[in-house]
């Protein structure tokens, strides 16, 4: 496509001060520039590694014209590869699967390959290039892979940036966390109607929980949804939240102190019950982050004294780790600014959401579907940490079909996914040109926003 110079871009493309014009949420030559600049030529999380469990197994990940698919070599080694044939072109594999006695066979004329990528056979090998062939004319063509956090990160343009310098900025936090510890519990995939970025940014800040969420927070949705103007509004959770923006696009928030995790609910009552209560909206509402054996634990105190200096969120932490430790399962590291993170949310740039909690993690994936600037592909994986006697279950997507179906999506997604589309809605009409964000509680929209445009910027 035609360059277009950042200083002559169309108005409706602009990143501002204190938001964004909607243009890049809706106009197609907006959804291509990033295809080409950013999607092409960024580190993004194409697998888990528990999709490719076994040696010879492979998942397919697709993102505009890339198609790429990812091999496990051997116990060790993980490799990605244009999933292309270099004869014509045929795609190599479709979705997932395993490659019979470890060998890539093209469907088309029965070029065969190794897991490494070395061809192994070219049916009339002497009629190409008039016999002088080279392995390296015919190997498959490589795609730099890192591994981090469980997940297979690939690089699909040319000239990979240093994936060390691109992850640092939330490295130590994730390791310390234990994410590269889950497993699969359940992953699901979905075609959601509105632009990725849109579908991202309903996750990157807690501002929308109250009048989203109202189960999650009784007293501010009263209050939202309620008649009553004159007394002044409750103590929103949004307010302990603490946001932070990092490099590289990157950012993460913290659920602040008074989170449910560590005993505090804002209703009166057996605080054990409160505690379950609460937790067990997560269940119910997600069947991620917090499950039912954890729920199951915080009952499990009922009745019994909380030493003097101690608190019930302190004496759940206790009990957590000892099962934990028992079964050994790893688990993050009990430190206080580890724990912290639970409840909150770490994002990595342009599209991984990662929330932990209760040695497990919800995590959200986003990308664009095709070219389409109205389209994106939304996955949710649940994952925990394991006992030492359970081997880990490879990871099936369940492909979803509608995001309000109740049989298809628990409670908590369905509210956000209910909103998602009709963002899209509003972003195209004449009273959306602009949008704006908070200062402090939407920061890390604008800092993915300002990241997306030193990418695709001349
Ligand atoms: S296209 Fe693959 S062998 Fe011919
Ligand atoms: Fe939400």
């Amino acid at each position: 496509m035609n360059k277009i110079a950042s200083d002559n871009w169309p108005e409706s493309w602009k990143t501002l001060e204190h938001g964004i014009r909607s243009g890049r949420y809706t106009d197609p030559e907006f959804a291509r520039l990033e295809h080409e600049r950013l999607w092409s030529n960024t580190w993004q999380a194409a697998a888990r590694l528990d999709e490719i469990p076994e040696t010879g197994d492979y998942t397919v990940y697709d993102i505009g014209h890339h198609s790429i698919m990812v091999v496990r070599v051997d116990e060790n080694t993980v490799k990605a590869y244009h999933n292309a044939c270099p004869h014509r072109g045929t795609a190599l594999a479709e979705d997932a699967g395993s490659f019979e006695k470890c060998r890539i066979i093209c469907p088309f004329h029965g070029w065969r390959w190794d897991l490494a990528g070395k061809n192994q056979y070219v049916l009339e090998r002497q009629q190409f290039r008039d016999g002088n062939l080279k392995d390296e004319d015919v190997a498959l063509k490589e795609v730099p892979v890192e591994i981090w956090a469980g997940f297979v990160f690939i690089y699909p343009g040319k000239n990979p940036s240093s994936f060390a310098d691109f992850i640092a900025p939330v490295k130590q936090l994730t390791e310390d966390l234990a994410i590269g510890d889950m497993h699969h519990y359940w992953w699901k995939s979905v075609e959601v109607p509105a632009n990725w970025k849109v579908a991202v940014e309903a996750f990157l800040e807690g501002y929308h929980v109250p009048a989203t969420h109202p189960q999650l927070e009784k007293e501010g949705a009263d209050f939202i949804f309620g008649d009553d103007v004159a007394t002044p509004p409750p103590h929103y959770s949004h307010l302990d939240h603490l946001y932070e923006t990092f490099e590289h696009g990157h950012g993460r928030f913290l659920g602040g102190e008074k989170t449910p995790m560590a005993g505090h609910v804002r209703v009166e009552g057996d605080p054990v019950d409160l505690m379950a209560d609460r937790l067990n909206l997560l269940v119910e509402g997600m069947d991620a982050m917090v499950l039912a054996e954890d729920v199951a634990l915080v009952r499990s105190l009922k009745g019994k004294p909380i030493p003097e200096g101690s608190s019930l969120g302190a004496e759940y932490m206790k009990a957590l780790y000892e099962t934990a430790a028992k079964q050994q399962r790893p688990m993050p590291k009990p430190e206080p600014q580890v724990l912290a993170q639970w409840g909150g949310e770490i994002f990595i740039f342009p599209n991984l959401m990662i929330l932990p909690q209760a040695g497990n993690a919800m995590i959200y994936r986003v990308r664009p579907n095709g070219f389409d600037p109205n389209s994106c592909i939304f996955e949710i994986y649940s994952t925990k940490t394991l006992p030492a006697a359970e081997k880990p279950k490879r990871a099936e997507v369940q492909k979803m079909t509608d995001v309000h179906d109740p049989a298809q999506f628990l409670q908590i997604p369905r509210q956000d996914f209910a909103n998602i589309p009709r963002i899209q809605k509003g972003l195209h009409t004449q009273g959306a040109k602009q949008i704006w964000l908070a200062d402090y509680y939407e920061k890390i929209i604008l800092n993915m926003h300002q990241e997306i445009d030193r990418y695709i910027k001349d």
